[in-house]
């Protein structure tokens, strides 16, 4: 049974594995891109996640393993989605349709009227899901984060 839950240190070396994975894995990023990325990405940034108040990371566990994540930070009422990934053997289970309701669930708590996230637009699996959820696209940015064009995304919640 797959369950969901926020963030907790016991997590965090599991965390910090299935990012690297999910990150070397990105068909779209060359190796030294991919190195940048996971540079910022130690555990140390993985505790700020879990202290600071502002960020909401959820994971989902298979039999306590961790096979999903979805986190990033919120301010003024707008949530921003920063990162989120599911273990390969587990896709299309619907693992970050529900990972992506439960984090819903909880911006309200904090009072977030809305979630935003940006994807690379050759990233056809995540705009899927994105849509799916009834996220709607408010622009399209050339030439963004390592030169990539992006799609900027944002749902009312
Ligand atoms: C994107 C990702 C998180 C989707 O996780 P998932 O658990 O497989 O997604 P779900 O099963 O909840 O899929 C929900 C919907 O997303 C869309 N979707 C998911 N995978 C898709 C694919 N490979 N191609 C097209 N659409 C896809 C579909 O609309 C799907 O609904 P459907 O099954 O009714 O058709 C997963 O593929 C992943 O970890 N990819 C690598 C990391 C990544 O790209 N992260 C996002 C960075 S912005």
């Amino acid at each position: 049974m797959v369950t969901f839950r926020k963030l907790q240190s016991q997590d965090i070396s599991d965390l910090k594995k299935l990012f690297k994975t999910t990150i070397e894995d990105f068909s779209w990023y060359s190796g030294e891109q991919k190195q940048d990325i996971l540079k910022n990405f130690k555990a140390d940034k993985f505790t700020t996640i879990l202290e600071n108040r502002n960020y909401i990371c959820v994971v989902g566990l298979s039999d306590k393993k961790l096979i999903g994540f979805a986190f990033g930070f919120f301010s003024a009422g707008v949530y921003t989605l920063h990162w989120l990934g599911v273990a390969s053997s587990f896709r299309n289970k619907k693992i970050a349709t529900k990972m992506i309701l439960k984090l819903i669930g909880y911006t309200k708590t904090k009072n977030c009227h809305r979630i935003v996230c940006q994807i690379v637009n050759i990233n056809t699996s995540s705009l899927g899901l994105f849509q799916s959820l009834g996220f709607e696209k408010y622009a399209t940015i050339r030439n963004h984060f390592y030169h990539k064009d992006y799609n900027f995304l944002y749902k009312n919640i």
